[in-house]
């Protein structure tokens, strides 16, 4: 339903007449963290994330991106991050960058610059680090899965791709993108031995190493509750060689628990959505590469905002539109409940 936006406090606090135009979901959540998937090609395949049979959506134009990015941030987004798929493989990204860059958060009174990132495999990064960086972007955070070669290629399924994904890093760090971040998705049976070696390796390159554990959410329908290495069992293998301690949270609505290690060179990072989910302060929202907004990577649905676009919406519209839908966002995730249903896109598809 379309239509003029109506006047709707939904903000908690004492809010002031901009406070209320701030987008917040029905259980008071601010939603200031928006993802967009620029693309759902992508050069590897993951066994955690697809194999690559599914056909993919046809990517939105980046001057639509753009359009849609604009108008979130004037509803209260500040940060954007460009997700896949694989990010790197659409042409012209360095506008997208450069565009999305200059955008401004709308409740900060100095007018602050948005936070742009990026989530990418890393493969095709070493030449494009330096101008990324130049064109505004400020943070990375770079998939790797394991620290050795036979396991990144037994993971992605393409021969070598460690190599990249090193030259990558190395290319970050040389173009001086700050807060490095090195995701890696734990598997038992594949890379659950490799925890103690990403722990030297974030010592090691001076990076944040990431541990994520494995969701249903993958194309290949492989995953079991068996297969996850939860946050309690990476922390306790940690701890055995290091003595860790627990690192204040750096915003509302992190995801990561981190920890440090005794001399501060390093950090890891654990993001535990199956045992310990973070729901109650989630603040993101989706748009994936085909501009559908999701809610929730969970969602059992989307909606078609590109499509309201399309056909001719103004931004009213378009700002009521996105008000309703983030206004049913839903409350939390039920993974390993009984009843569980798989979301209505695999991770690919979505955008991470
Ligand atoms: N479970 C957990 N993390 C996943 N990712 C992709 N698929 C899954 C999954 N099923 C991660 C990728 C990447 C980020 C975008 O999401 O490793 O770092
Ligand atoms: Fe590609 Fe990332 Fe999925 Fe791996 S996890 S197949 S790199 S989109």
């Amino acid at each position: 339903m379309l239509g003029k936006q109506t006047s709707q406090p939904v903000g908690s606090s004492v809010p002031g007449i901009r406070e209320q135009k701030r987008l917040r979901d029905k259980f008071g959540r601010a939603i200031t963290d928006l993802r967009i998937s620029i693309t759902d090609r992508c050069n590897y395949r993951c066994v955690y994330c697809r194999d690559g049979e599914t056909p993919g959506y046809s990517d939105m134009p980046f001057a639509d991106v753009v359009r849609l990015a604009n108008l979130l941030v004037s509803l209260g987004i500040e940060k954007i991050r460009l997700t896949g798929g694989e990010p790197l493989l659409r042409r012209d990204l360095l506008e997208l960058v450069h565009a999305l860059g200059s955008l401004k958060k709308e409740f900060s009174p100095q007018a602050e610059p948005i936070d742009l990132a990026m989530t990418t495999n890393g493969h095709l990064l070493a030449p494009l680090a330096q101008p990324l960086r130049e064109a505004g972007l400020q943070r990375i955070t770079i998939s790797m899965d394991a620290v050795d070669d036979e396991t990144v290629t037994r993971i992605t399924r393409v021969p070598g791709s460690l190599r990249h994904v090193r030259e990558g890093i190395r290319a970050a760090q040389q173009a001086g993108i700050e807060g490095i971040k090195i995701n890696c998705v734990l598997l038992r049976g594949f890379n659950d031995h490799e925890i103690e070696s990403f722990a030297a390796f974030s010592r090691e390159h001076n990076v944040i190493v990431r541990f994520i554990e494995f969701m249903p959410l993958e194309e290949g329908r492989v995953w079991q509750p068996e297969m996850v290495v939860t946050h309690d069992e990476i922390l306790a293998r940690l701890q055995k060689v290091h003595a860790m301690h627990p690192l204040e949270p750096t915003a509302t609505g992190e995801t990561a628990l981190r920890y440090g290690f005794a001399d501060g060179i390093g950090e890891i990072g654990i993001i535990a959505p199956v045992s310990r989910p973070f729901c109650g302060h989630c603040s993101r929202i989706r748009i994936t590469s085909d501009g559908k907004l999701r809610t929730c990577l969970f969602s059992q649905s989307d909606h078609d905002l590109y499509g309201v676009m399309r056909r001719g919406g103004t931004n009213e519209e378009l700002d009521a539109y996105i008000r309703k839908i983030v206004h049913g966002k839903e409350e939390r995730h039920h993974i390993g409940e009984e009843g569980f249903q798989k979301p209505s896109r695999s991770m690919v598809h979505i955008g991470g």
